[in-house]
């Protein structure tokens, strides 16, 4: 007599499916890191390499309450964009890419604590973001 094949087959040939599809689905993964986050990595790359010989301790430091208050002359993101793209480094006024300046300015804000959070930047929004001293 003809047996039915087992009659089980289907289910656990679906259940094998859905494991596998399961292995595409949604997973603890390590978080991309933020855009801002890329920026400032990428500004404090550019600043080890062209800024801190000059920047990182002296007259010249870039960091802190006195620096800061002299660069608020530069009044906005995009006045110190001005500055450093006709002057720094010294040796190459102007040779970074512009990438590579919004970064540096983001890294610079960022270490006095006056970066704006979330934001990328640059051309589109420099002119916005204050350099001031923190607080009111
Ligand atoms: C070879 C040394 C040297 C390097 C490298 C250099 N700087 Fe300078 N930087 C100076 C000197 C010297 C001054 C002062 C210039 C002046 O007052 O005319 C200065 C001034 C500045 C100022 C103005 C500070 C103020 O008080 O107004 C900023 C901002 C600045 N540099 C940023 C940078 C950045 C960002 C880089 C990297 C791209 C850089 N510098 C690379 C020597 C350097």
């Amino acid at each position: 007599m003809a047996r039915k094949a087992a009659p089980w087959l289907p289910t656990v040939l679906l259940l094998a499916l859905a494991l596998a599809l399961g292995q595409g689905g949604p997973q603890a993964q390590p978080k991309a890191p933020s855009p801002q986050a890329q920026q400032l990595e990428l500004g404090k790359q550019t600043y080890q390499k062209h800024c801190a010989s000059c920047h990182d301790q002296g007259a010249l430091v870039l960091v802190g309450k006195d620096p800061l208050n002299r660069l608020t002359r530069y009044r906005t993101a995009k006045g110190l964009f001005d500055y450093l793209t006709i002057a720094m480094p010294p040796t190459n006024p102007g040779g970074l890419k512009d990438e590579e300046y919004w970064a540096l300015i983001a890294f610079i804000l960022a270490e006095n604590k006056i970066l704006p959070p979330d934001v990328v930047v640059g051309q589109g929004n420099g002119a916005q973001i204050p350099i001031r001293p923190p607080g009111p």
